[in-house]
């Protein structure tokens, strides 16, 4: 049975006054019928652990494909574990595009993590042009496919898969449901032609303006899994609409 999961990336936004509002908003909540996670900016993590209590899972929404050692400004997988981070971010589009990222690094990183005990949530997803063009799937299947051939079964327990179609990234527009669940089920699909159980088990996410608005249909579709939430994770009520539905 795969729980539904609503992980709200706050990407560079917050501080330690807004950390304290989000994250006691989200405790006043009580139980929710979801799992939780925040991704706040490394210098309120640990803040964060704290406020978060047992119910939310807190992680970093990046990492460093290196252990340790002479890497200025990086943060390493066993610092987040160290200070009770149980999750990261890996290969978000911003990072993919920004920031260079390639499937090699996002290999890398996400080995690491495993190996550090964190849970990693690894984005995908393609660009207006991959899309108009009929590509979608393609470039999703290529961005998974060391993922895929590189990590031993035990390792995929510990990895959930984030579509974020870059299209829709804080653009307001977000896919259909029926285009969101198509490329979760390309998704399942693969997990599937590696071992039926990994794709039954593997939570899969959608990112790309989600909103309390537009959650419940999204969440409805088969193969979706929850979501991987931005901007509308900035917002306690509207995180909380999001996880409610
Ligand atoms: P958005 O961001 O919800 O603001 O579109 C999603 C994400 O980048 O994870």
């Amino acid at each position: 049975m795969r729980r539904t999961l609503v992980a709200g990336n706050w990407k560079m936004n917050a501080s330690r006054a807004q950390t304290e509002t989000l994250l006691s908003g989200i405790r006043d909540a009580g139980d929710l019928p979801c799992d939780v996670a925040v991704f706040p900016p490394y210098p309120y993590l640990s803040q964060a652990v704290e406020a978060a209590g047992a119910t939310v899972s807190v992680g970093a929404q990046n990492c460093a494909d290196q252990t340790s050692g002479a890497y200025t400004g990086e943060v390493a997988c066993d610092m987040l574990s160290d200070i009770g981070a149980s999750m990261v971010i890996i290969g978000h589009s911003e990072r993919r595009t920004l920031y260079g990222e390639t499937d090699d690094v996002v290999l890398r990183k996400t080995r690491l993590a495993i190996d550090c005990g964190l849970t990693a949530v690894v984005c995908v997803g393609e660009t207006l042009e991959q899309r108009k063009s009929g590509n979608a799937e393609a470039v999703v299947k290529t961005q998974l496919s060391l993922l895929l051939s590189e990590l031993s079964d035990t390792d995929w327990q510990s990895v959930v898969i984030a579509y974020e179609p870059v299209w829709a990234i804080g653009t307001g527009e977000t896919a259909t449901p029926e285009q969101a669940q198509a490329v979760h089920a390309h998704i399942r699909a693969l997990l599937a032609a590696r071992n039926e159980s990994l794709a039954a088990s593997t939570r899969l996410l959608y990112g790309g303006s989600v909103k309390a608005a537009n959650a419940a249909e999204l969440f409805s579709q088969q193969d979706i899994d929850g979501g991987h939430v931005g901007g509308a994770s900035l917002d306690v009520a509207e995180f909380l609409g999001i996880c409610r539905a």
